[in-house]
């Protein structure tokens, strides 16, 4: 198979991105162009706002990303857009871009599910790290702002397939430190401030019950989900809802009020402008958070490992970013003789390096996308 250069465009959330990718081993460049100042002052993403964003943002992103490459648009082999899951709004500019360029330059386009994108981040950039050798079964925990699924990840002769083996029943992972965030004043996304500001609190301080589910997601049959296969479900709603409590039974409202007024008065808030605006309560609940959360994250994929004699764990998306994520997966992992592999931070969060990449496989299978495919905001991963 000779190189082929796949430029890959993404636009699900609020990172308008493209990359080119040769032979889906190596990232030849990667544009990112995040909207997160546009979405900041409203604490989470704004649909209408993150469409805009990506209308304006497309084309100079696009161009960046052939120039950084050293190629142009009749040099390329193929496109790939993500098609779903995400905004509807947001899916569609990219989409519809994508199909444009695709007509005009008479190119194949690929159609790849951005969670599938985010498992491919892993195995890209372990070969081009040289690592060809996989150990199966794969077990993908996809950890992000919008999903927080368990997937066991199959190579087959006419590309990847994917069983999912877990979900979040509520909020996903992401969500819960973004919502926290928010009610604790501490800006969006809410993932990287937490993380900086736990360094400063005590863990142990405030104790979090782990979820407990004991039913089955009702919606599993529905989906054709065998009920004899163990599940591995998650559920972040509760400890939002423990740290809401928290706030309420410990008198930090005043605190928040007065972080927030603060914050409002600074143009690009850094972690210290935040830090010297925290109380120790407020550390210790942060760090408490995270605390459980990772702990639950870990211990859950861990249990899902075990009972697929998982040979391999990939742990990607934007809350793989996380330090004392990484580092408690490493630990736990290597007691029970499990290879754990991260994409890099870059890659962990939104890119179209990981659109591109995963569109390889399917572009040697020459699976490619009809001219009147559209988007598909709660696309699942098969
Ligand atoms: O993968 P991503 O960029 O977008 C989605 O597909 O959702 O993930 C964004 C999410 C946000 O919820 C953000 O707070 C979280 O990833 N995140 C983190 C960290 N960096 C980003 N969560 C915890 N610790 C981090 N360091
Ligand atoms: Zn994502």
């Amino acid at each position: 198979m000779p190189e082929t250069y796949i430029l890959g465009i993404e636009s699900s959330c609020d990172e308008t991105a493209a990359a080119v990718v040769r032979s889906g081993e190596q990232v030849v460049s990667n544009v990112v162009f995040s909207q997160i100042a546009t979405h900041q002052p409203y604490g989470g993403v704004v649909p209408e706002l993150a469409s805009r964003e990506h209308l304006r943002a497309i084309v100079p992103v696009v161009r960046k990303a052939l120039a950084d490459a050293n190629q142009t648009f009749p040099s390329i082999d193929a496109l790939a857009v993500t098609q779903g899951p995400g905004l509807a709004g947001a899916l569609l500019v990219s989409i519809s871009y994508a199909k444009a360029l695709a007509f005009a330059l008479d190119k194949p386009l690929i159609a790849v599910n951005h969670l599938e994108g985010h498992i491919h981040a892993v195995l890209l950039e372990e070969r081009q790290k040289g690592n060809r050798q996989l150990s199966f079964p794969v077990l993908a925990l996809v950890v992000s702002g919008g999903h927080t699924h368990l997937y066991l990840a199959m190579q087959g002769e006419c590309g990847w397939s994917y069983q999912n083996i877990g979900h979040t029943r509520d909020d996903a992972a992401g969500e819960a430190f973004d919502k926290v965030a928010k009610l604790l004043a501490l800006g969006y996304p809410g993932g990287p401030m937490i993380e900086k500001l736990s360094a400063h609190g005590d863990p142990t301080a405030v104790s979090f019950p782990p979820a407990q589910l004991k039913h089955r997601d009702r919606n599993d049959r529905e989906n054709g989900q065998d009920s004899d296969q163990p599940r591995f479900d998650f559920s972040y709603s509760g400890i939002k809802t423990a740290v809401l409590r928290y706030v309420e039974t410990h008198g930090l409202r005043d605190s928040i009020e007065a972080r927030r007024r603060a914050a409002r008065a600074i143009a690009q808030p850094t972690a210290a402008d935040y830090l010297s605006h925290c109380d120790r309560k407020t550390l210790d609940l942060v760090a408490s958070f995270q605390h459980a959360v990772v702990g639950d994250l870990v211990g859950k994929t861990l249990a899902a490992a075990r009972a697929s004699n998982a040979a391999s764990l990939f742990v990607t998306g934007g809350v793989a970013a996380n330090n004392q994520l990484r580092q408690r997966f490493e630990r736990d992992s290597a007691m029970e003789g499990l290879s754990v592999f991260f994409p890099s931070r870059p890659l962990s969060t939104d890119n179209a390096a990981m659109i591109a990449a995963a569109a390889y496989p399917k572009f040697v299978a020459q699976d490619f996308a009809p001219m009147n495919f559209s988007a598909e905001a709660g696309l699942a991963l098969k």
